[in-house]
């Protein structure tokens, strides 16, 4: 089976394109393409993309805000934690999973393809992990998952919950996780973030730890994590997902740290709409941002992605699965609004994800690579952003995943319509 896509921008060519699909790869990207035996499907000049990148969800969680007993009243991560711990034991295997479903679908028709979800594998009954990992295979056709084995209640807060990241690890999850931040005392934060280097060498998975996500200037395990990663070598492998204390760490302290990290090449996930919520919780004012130093860390060559984290859930009542809503909070949060910025901020939630995904083997629009695309409703990248373009087209291995017929103004005045 051939298509052609015909006239699609690409982020990085004035010249509109044309793309040649066969079967389930792109096998061609030139101005102009002939393929006699082709279905053509003409772009009419709209931004074409790979796919959306969410490389921090936690699908387990979602839709559960509103839930008898699970409702925030601080809006602080700590009670966030508090109430799933409180109103987790309720959730079975299918009630998960049926939740979970509808968040790939809010996300996947929003262009998403690549989600890194964090599974609770706090429990021995490991409820969690089990529905994802059902889904990671069932949905397969339509998006890509790893799942992260995730402590949400810690490792050494109670007995036995490094032993439950690891059965996490020898049921299939992709990634260890850690909480350094929420364990008892600092000693013991930092025991979990050697374990879970120790892990990730043991069973060969990457790392992604949910790390400083807290206003404390004096949280620092990132600077333990990118050490013992630089050290073993596996810093392109391992991400420090949130790190929100960053933000606050004085200047002296982070222009030493920063340049660890450059060379440890460790990825950066923030999560603009969930940490601008979340922190300056206990701040009156001036009120902090509650962000990492995404600019910064851009700014010197670090990868840097964007994610949703939460989609209704105690710890943050909205989010739909729209990365375009993300990206366009974080890029105002985080004031990269340059027009270079601007013209490249899509990369935070597309190519940068997908590089703290370790998936850059697949992604990309370029020939032999699998055809995953998405169609903006936009002539450019700075317009993309400027009108918080929707998708208009997701394809993924070739096929169709969806259409969408764009909103369309009806009026009498010539002016509006
Ligand atoms: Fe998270």
């Amino acid at each position: 089976m051939k298509k052609l896509y015909r006239n699609a921008r690409l982020q990085d060519t004035a010249e509109c394109q044309d793309i040649l699909v066969e079967d389930d790869k792109f096998a061609a990207i030139a101005p102009h393409l002939e393929a006699a035996d082709a279905v053509v499907i003409d772009l009419g000049g709209k931004l074409t993309v790979p796919p959306y990148v969410d490389p921090h969800i936690h699908l387990d969680y979602v839709y559960t805000a509103r839930q008898e007993g699970a409702t925030n009243q601080t809006g602080t991560l700590f009670e966030g934690i508090q109430r799933w711990s409180e109103t987790k034991a309720d959730a079975t295997t299918e009630e998960i999973k049926q939740r979970a479903r509808k968040a790939v679908r809010e996300e996947v028709t929003a262009g998403v393809q690549y989600i890194r979800t964090h599974a609770d594998v706090t429990d021995p009954s490991q409820t969690s992990l089990t529905a994802l990992l059902e889904l990671r295979e069932e949905l397969k056709d339509i998006v890509t998952i790893q799942i992260v084995a995730f402590p949400q209640e810690g490792m050494y807060a109670y007995k036995g919950g490094d032993e439950l990241v690891e059965e996490g690890l020898r049921m299939g999850a992709d990634c260890v996780g850690a909480i350094p931040h929420f364990e008892l005392a600092r000693e013991f934060g930092e025991k979990s973030v050697h374990k879970a280097v120790e892990l990730a060498l043991k069973y060969d998975k990457l790392i992604d730890l949910h790390c400083d996500e807290t206003d404390d200037d004096q949280s620092r395990f990132l600077e333990l994590l990118t050490a013992l990663t630089y050290q073993a070598g596996i810093g392109e492998l391992t991400t420090a997902s949130h790190t929100c204390s960053f933000g606050s760490a004085n200047n002296a302290y982070a222009f030493r740290l920063m340049k660890t990290l450059v060379r440890a090449k460790l990825n950066f996930i923030s999560c603009p709409t969930e940490n601008i919520y979340l922190e300056g919780r206990q701040d009156s004012y001036p009120k902090r941002r509650g962000l990492t130093r995404v600019k910064e860390l851009h700014d010197a060559g670090i990868n840097v992605c964007f994610a949703q984290d939460s989609i209704s859930d105690p710890w943050y009542p909205l989010g739909n699965g729209n990365l375009m809503n993300v990206l366009d909070a974080g890029i105002h949060i985080a004031q990269m609004m340059s027009f270079d910025e601007i013209d490249h901020a899509l990369d935070l939630i597309t190519i940068n994800g997908a590089r703290t995904m370790h998936i850059l083997d697949q992604y990309g629009i370029e020939a032999g690579k699998p055809a995953n695309f998405i169609v903006l409703d936009a002539d450019s990248p700075f317009e993309a952003i400027r009108q918080r373009a929707g998708v208009i087209r997701s394809v993924r291995g070739g096929k169709e995943l969806f259409t969408k017929i764009p909103a369309k103004v009806q009026s009498g005045f010539s002016l509006l319509a």
